[in-house]
């Protein structure tokens, strides 16, 4: 079998090169040194567009299949209900924790642009992870451009499948061949960022909604929610969350904020090319950080900020980790900034007019003896987790937050004082005040 890239299906090696994503591991150890330290996976062709080299064939990406179901009309506010504890048997309930973790909520109407834009930011809106709600005995696909769950026929284990209302498990699986076509063996890397943002993203809505919930990371579990045909053979299963059950006192919380679905619906990575106005953001964008982070699925990272406008904090390198925010360099890092951001020699965005960009790092050392080569997967979840928080407090204050993979990991590590061969920067976020632009996005209502 052939995935859309392709590339020989399910029978790989386990450690192989780069290419050799769809084998039985996705994520071979050489992609830290090829993915995430040079980017030498990169193909040349995404300059223009072009599919990358080897992925030439028709795009076949069909839609999944199986009984549609409809979905309530998702509600325009995010609050747990008073006197009503939160289930995903409530319609509104569950149509909003998909809506507002993975739907499609702008339509960009800009000749040539993406014009399709979905809750969690995507490389070239690609979109390639896939969001499954999990039964005893079903499993429901959503369909986030019809807004509909898909009933998935291989996944049904009983005589009579349970409705979604019952689910216990929202499951990610991530599909490479659609972030391939553009970006050849970059993908499994771009993928795992990305589920890791969406495993971010759905963990803030259940919270938001009144719903406890427990993330995972757990290779054996995944494994065995995506048994039984829930992942299609060119899919990998990337993460999962189980769903606990109601919040008992929903209103004692720092984070989310009561007005989270507006801000979802505004978030934004800004213009192509980010080059922000030069304004001062608000104090309360490092307040809201400090809450956000410290509410975030995973807690086994640091974000290095690298402060230049925001209103109350000087200049300088901060560290958030164990949820608190300290300063460990003064004086402007728009050095720093220039040195770390570069792709190819060439400085990324322009730091000159950023409020502030965040580098979230990990331990890559102690996952990888603990872990092997799913370390990768694992520690991608844990920082996208966090690198989505930082998009939407980022929104909440009016401002946009862009994921940018042009970055020297090496020089990171050395400018922001990591330990050296133990902690990786796996995401750079720059934040800024948005300048008008070309585009024009209307927002899209089910
Ligand atoms: C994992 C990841 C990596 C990205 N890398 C880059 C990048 O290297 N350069 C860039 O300009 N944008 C990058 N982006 C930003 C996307 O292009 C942007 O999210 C997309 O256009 C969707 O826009 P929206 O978030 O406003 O909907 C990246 C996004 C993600 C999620």
């Amino acid at each position: 079998m052939t995935d859309g890239a392709g590339r020989t299906g399910e029978t790989g090696g386990t450690d192989g090169p780069p290419g050799s994503f769809a084998g039985e591991n996705p994520f071979p150890s050489a992609l830290w040194a090829e993915a995430v330290y040079s980017r030498r996976a990169i193909p040349a062709t995404l300059a223009t567009g072009s599919p990358a080299p080897g992925t030439a064939g028709a795009e076949r990406d069909p839609l999944p299949q199986g009984p549609r179901l409809a979905l309530a009309s998702p509600p325009l506010d995010l609050m747990p209900s008073p006197g009503s504890p939160a289930t995903l048997a409530d319609p509104s309930v569950l149509a909003a924790l998909l809506h507002y973790s993975y739907g499609l909520l702008q339509h960009d109407l800009t000749p040539g642009g993406r014009p399709l834009h979905r809750a969690v930011a995507s490389a070239r809106c690609r979109y390639p992870s896939e969001l499954t709600l999990v039964t005893p005995t079903a499993a429901f696909r959503f369909d986030p451009l019809h807004h509909q769950l898909v009933a998935l026929e291989g996944a049904v284990t009983g005589d009579q499948a349970s409705g979604p209302g019952t689910s216990r498990f929202i499951v990610i699986t991530s599909r490479f061949a659609r972030t391939a076509r553009l970006y050849g063996d970059y993908a499994p890397r771009l993928c795992a960022q990305e589920a890791g943002m969406l495993l971010g993203a759905v963990h803030l809505v259940a919270t938001a909604l009144g719903l406890r919930t427990r993330p995972g990371q757990d290779q054996e579990t995944l494994n065995g929610l995506c048994a039984n045909g829930l992942s299609a053979p060119a899919e990998h299963p990337m993460g999962y969350l189980e769903i606990l059950g109601p919040v008992r006192h929903p209103a004692d919380r720092a984070w989310p904020p009561p007005d989270l679905a507006p801000v979802l619906r505004a978030r934004h990575s800004g213009a192509a090319i980010f080059d922000p106005g030069p304004a001062p953001s608000p104090r309360a964008l490092l307040t809201d950080l400090g809450a956000a982070l410290a509410a975030a699925p995973f807690t086994d990272f640091s974000c290095h900020l690298l402060v230049r406008r925001v209103t109350g904090f000087s200049p300088g390198h901060y560290v958030h980790s164990g949820g608190r925010l300290r300063q460990v360099r003064d004086g402007d890092p728009l050095e720093l900034l220039e040195q770390i951001g570069q792709t190819e020699g060439r400085v990324s965005v322009n730091f000159r007019s950023t409020a502030c960009t965040a580098y979230i790092a990990v331990r890559r050392g102690a996952a990888v003896a603990r872990y092997g080569a799913d370390a990768f997967r694992r520690l991608h979840l844990t920082a996208g987790a966090a690198a989505h928080l930082l998009c939407v407090v980022a929104a909440r204050h009016g401002l946009s937050a862009r994921v940018h993979n042009g970055y020297d990991a090496a020089a990171g590590e050395r400018l922001l004082g990591l330990a050296p061969d133990e902690e990786t920067v796996l995401f750079q976020v720059a934040v800024g005040t948005a300048r008008p632009a070309a585009a024009f996005r209307v927002p899209v209502v089910f």
